[in-house]
């Protein structure tokens, strides 16, 4: 089956099975590994990519649901690494290992886009779901709020 799917800004067509995991898509067909496979159940968020603006766990999402639709994905945050929560994950040394951080830093941007100015608990409910082995939550949630410019009283 022919699936057409926005990428990143990008038209792209896809001769793939429609179940195929949106992930295995992104990564073995298109060639954008950022986004990263943990669970492959929808219980960790690393695979986090935005469909229509939307977070979806890219493991568990046929690419039929894509079909015709917008994904944006780690690559396509912005174009030279300049979003306001690449720059603070930078400025605040936010990863550790890395693994996690493409997942978090979509669900970062969705949060934003909805919430411009975040409270600590939107900050939490919004990435409830995002697992960090290296446990860096306490550093993410200051560089969202570094990002969004609110103060950070911790
Ligand atoms: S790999 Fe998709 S949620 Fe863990
Ligand atoms: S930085 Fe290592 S899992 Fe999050």
């Amino acid at each position: 089956m022919s699936i057409r799917v926005r990428v990143n800004g990008e038209d792209r067509e896809l001769d793939v099975d429609p179940e195929m995991p949106l992930l295995w898509a992104l990564r073995d067909v298109l060639g954008l590994t950022g986004t990263k496979y943990g669970c492959g159940e929808a219980l960790c968020g690393s695979c986090s990519v935005h469909l229509d603006g939307q977070v979806v766990r890219a493991c568990v999402t046929p690419i039929r649901r894509a079909d015709g639709r917008a994904v944006t994905t780690i690559e396509g945050l912005s174009t030279d690494g300049n979003h306001p929560l690449q720059r603070a994950w930078v400025e605040l040394g936010v990863p550790q290992c890395g693994y996690c951080q493409a997942g978090q830093l979509m669900c970062a941007a969705a949060l934003l886009a909805k919430t411009p100015q975040p409270t600590d608990a939107d900050i939490d409910r919004s990435m409830a779901g995002n697992l960090c082995r290296c446990g860096t939550y306490t550093r993410i949630r200051s560089a969202v709020k570094k990002a969004a410019g609110v103060p950070d009283a911790k």
